[in-house]
């Protein structure tokens, strides 16, 4: 939960060891298994761009991934149709992507699911689908998922748990520890407010 430029992105890349930490040790590499869906989609349809969305699903999960018990919950829940799955990731649309790609991780076996911005090109009501079943599929599985999302709505639907981020966007940002939901939509509206009165209007 932050403002845009923060570093929400950066933190989430720091525990998939896409980054190197400046300093510390952020999660031993291999010791959690982390399913990660990336902020911007739009690299993977550029890099798979002549695979079918069925072809790469094969290629991300396994040729086996419809046989995966959750996936005819998954593909209810985000709209892979029969239609959707013989396109080529090229000619999807930034919404359609996403929902390909959320899948793909959520399909992945995983200790922790990071989603950053899974709802990013949805409308509202495919993103109250995505977000059920984000969390039907952690309940079922027993597993954790840590979702980076906007909308404060779909925070308090999804979250037990919150890490708020504090600074000034492009120049620094503090990750604050996880709290419980109260506590942590407190803090940040909290935050929002000062900021929202420091700022003259239009400024
Ligand atoms: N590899 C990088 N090197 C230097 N600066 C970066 C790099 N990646 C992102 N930044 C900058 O760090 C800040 C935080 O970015 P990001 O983590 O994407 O924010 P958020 O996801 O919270 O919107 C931004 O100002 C961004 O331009
Ligand atoms: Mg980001």
């Amino acid at each position: 939960m932050a403002p845009n430029g923060i570093g929400k992105t950066t933190f989430a890349r720091l525990l998939v060891n896409e980054l190197e930490p400046d300093s510390g040790v952020v999660i031993p590499h291999g010791e959690v298994r982390i399913s990660y869906k990336p902020q911007y989609v739009r690299d993977l349809a550029v890099k798979h761009s002549d695979k079918t969305v069925r072809e790469y699903l094969a290629m991300a999960v396994g040729n086996d991934f419809m046989s995966k018990i959750i996936w005819p919950d998954l593909a209810n829940g985000l709209s892979l149709t029969p239609p959707l799955m013989d396109r080529e990731l090229s000619s999807l649309s930034g919404g359609e992507l996403q929902r390909v790609v959320v899948a793909g991780s959520l399909l992945k076996d995983a200790e922790v699911y990071l989603l950053d911005e899974p709802m990013a090109y949805l409308d509202i009501e495919q993103r109250v689908r995505v977000a059920s079943v984000i969390r039907r599929i952690i309940e079922e599985r027993d597993v954790v998922a840590l979702v980076i999302e906007h909308d404060i709505t779909m925070i308090d639907y999804l979250s037990t748990s919150v890490m708020v981020f504090l600074g000034e966007p492009g120049r620094h940002g503090i990750a604050e520890p996880p709290t419980d939901l109260r506590t942590g939509m407190n803090e940040f509206l909290k935050n929002q407010d000062v900021t929202f009165r420091r700022e003259p209007p239009g400024g």
